[in-house]
């Protein structure tokens, strides 16, 4: 797609291609598939890294010292609590609209109570930053717990971030092993550059407006089926599709009738995501652990026929292609499954926001007229 020109004029729809920021945050190579967050492949942050560590990363510019790293996950502990009345306002709030809506007046409500919300310094603006990072999952668990009608659980501060959201969550202490799995997801979902809801949150704190208000800009962008909101919609398909034998049938008339498959292509990557790549190993691994192999069949034969298919145009799996997977495993609702993205994605959109206000420029794009030059002003009873 690409470039369009209208008349004599040339413009990038949906500003594909668009160099928009200088940042030294994380850099995607889109044929590669390749991914890097400052400059540290994202495969060895999967393999060494936890969320603390990798937002450290992100925030900050390197990784951190062992103190460094200690002060930082204790500070993340400290932050996880909600202001009583954002706490009873979500047990409040209707059990039926999305959760991620929620999420956006959860964020936006906690701000009135920040104790930093008026410093606009650096380390006020880095306050508030690892307060919401740190609040996002109670929240989310929070209003779960309320809306089926369960005690709220109060976050663990023996646990790590991933391991206390499966906690106040589910209740219970998680498996370990399936703590690290949501931890590497959680690291995996962090930052990618200048996507939908990270320019979003650019845009909003360009105007210095606060980070609150860029966060919830993000929140509601991320929302949306072509970004973050395909994970859940791919569980959804591989539901209709119920067997691997009828995946075929299923994709093809899609493709056929112009729909999407959610889960595939990107605007980056014109080759396998290499954060797809990961989630599908522990998806793999949780089929078999739970001896429930529906999903990932249907999954990989869907994966072979869209390769097959639309492979040649640059199409493969994305990040949101076996999460969900991951996720329904883990126990995690799908209708939960875009707010864990929020969850994982607050430290990207807060780290972009950071640097860019840094050297800032309000966004301020032009659109090209194609409307009349000149319209007579008619009075409304000469109109037919
Ligand atoms: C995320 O930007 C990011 O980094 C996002 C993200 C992140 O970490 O922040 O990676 C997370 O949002 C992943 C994407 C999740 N969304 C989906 O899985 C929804 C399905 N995917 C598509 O809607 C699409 O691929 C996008 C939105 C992801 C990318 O859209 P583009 O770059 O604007 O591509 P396009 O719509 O111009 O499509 C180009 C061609 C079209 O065919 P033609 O009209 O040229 O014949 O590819 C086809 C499209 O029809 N195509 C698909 C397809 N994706 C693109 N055909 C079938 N199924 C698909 N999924």
């Amino acid at each position: 797609m690409g470039a369009e020109i209208k008349g004599a004029i040339e413009y990038s729809k949906g500003l594909e291609g668009v160099i928009a920021a200088l940042s030294s945050i994380s850099y995607i190579d889109g044929s590669q598939g390749k991914l890097v967050y400052r400059g540290i492949p994202i495969e060895m942050l999967a393999k060494y890294s936890n969320y603390e560590e990798t937002a450290y990363l992100l925030l900050y510019g390197e990784l951190p010292t062992k103190e460094a790293l200690e002060n930082f996950t204790q500070q993340m502990k400290t932050f996880r609590i909600l202001p009583k009345r954002v706490e009873d306002c979500i047990r409040e709030l209707p059990p039926n609209p999305h959760p991620m809506d929620i999420l956006k007046v959860a964020v936006a409500h906690t701000a009135l109570y920040d104790p930093d919300r008026l410093r606009c310094c650096r380390e006020g603006v880095m306050s508030k930053v690892i307060r919401i990072i740190a609040q996002i999952p109670t929240m989310i668990a929070y209003y779960h717990r309320a809306r089926t009608g369960q005690d709220i659980v109060p976050p663990d501060p023996d646990l790590g971030h991933a391991a206390n959201f499966l906690y106040m969550l589910h209740g219970k202490k998680p498996d370990k092993e399936e703590a690290r799995i949501f931890d590497v997801a959680l690291v995996l979902h962090a930052e990618h550059g200048l996507n939908a809801s990270t320019f979003a949150a650019m845009v909003t704190a360009s105007t210095l407006s606060d980070i609150n208000s860029a966060i919830v800009s993000a929140i509601g962008t991320l929302k949306g089926p072509l970004h973050g909101g395909a994970n859940e919609r791919v569980l959804k398909m591989l539901d209709e599709i119920g067997t691997p034998d009828k995946a075929e049938e299923y994709v093809l008339n899609a493709l056929s009738e112009k729909r999407r498959i959610m889960g595939f292509g990107h605007r980056v990557y014109k080759t396998y995501d290499p954060r797809a790549r990961i989630l599908k190993e522990y998806a793999e691994y949780l089929s078999n652990k739970y001896n429930d192999r529906r999903y990932i069949e249907i999954g990989e034969r869907i994966e072979k026929i869209m390769i097959r298919e639309l492979g040649k145009k640059g199409i493969f799996p994305n990040v949101d292609f076996y999460s969900g997977i991951v996720y329904q495993f883990l126990g995690i609702p799908r209708d939960l499954f875009t707010p864990v993205f929020a969850m994982a994605r607050s430290v990207g959109w807060a780290a972009h926001v950071c640097e860019y206000v840094q050297n800032n420029r309000i966004f301020r794009p032009r659109a090209y007229y194609t409307g009349p030059d000149y319209v007579e002003y008619v009075p409304i009873d000469k109109r037919r």
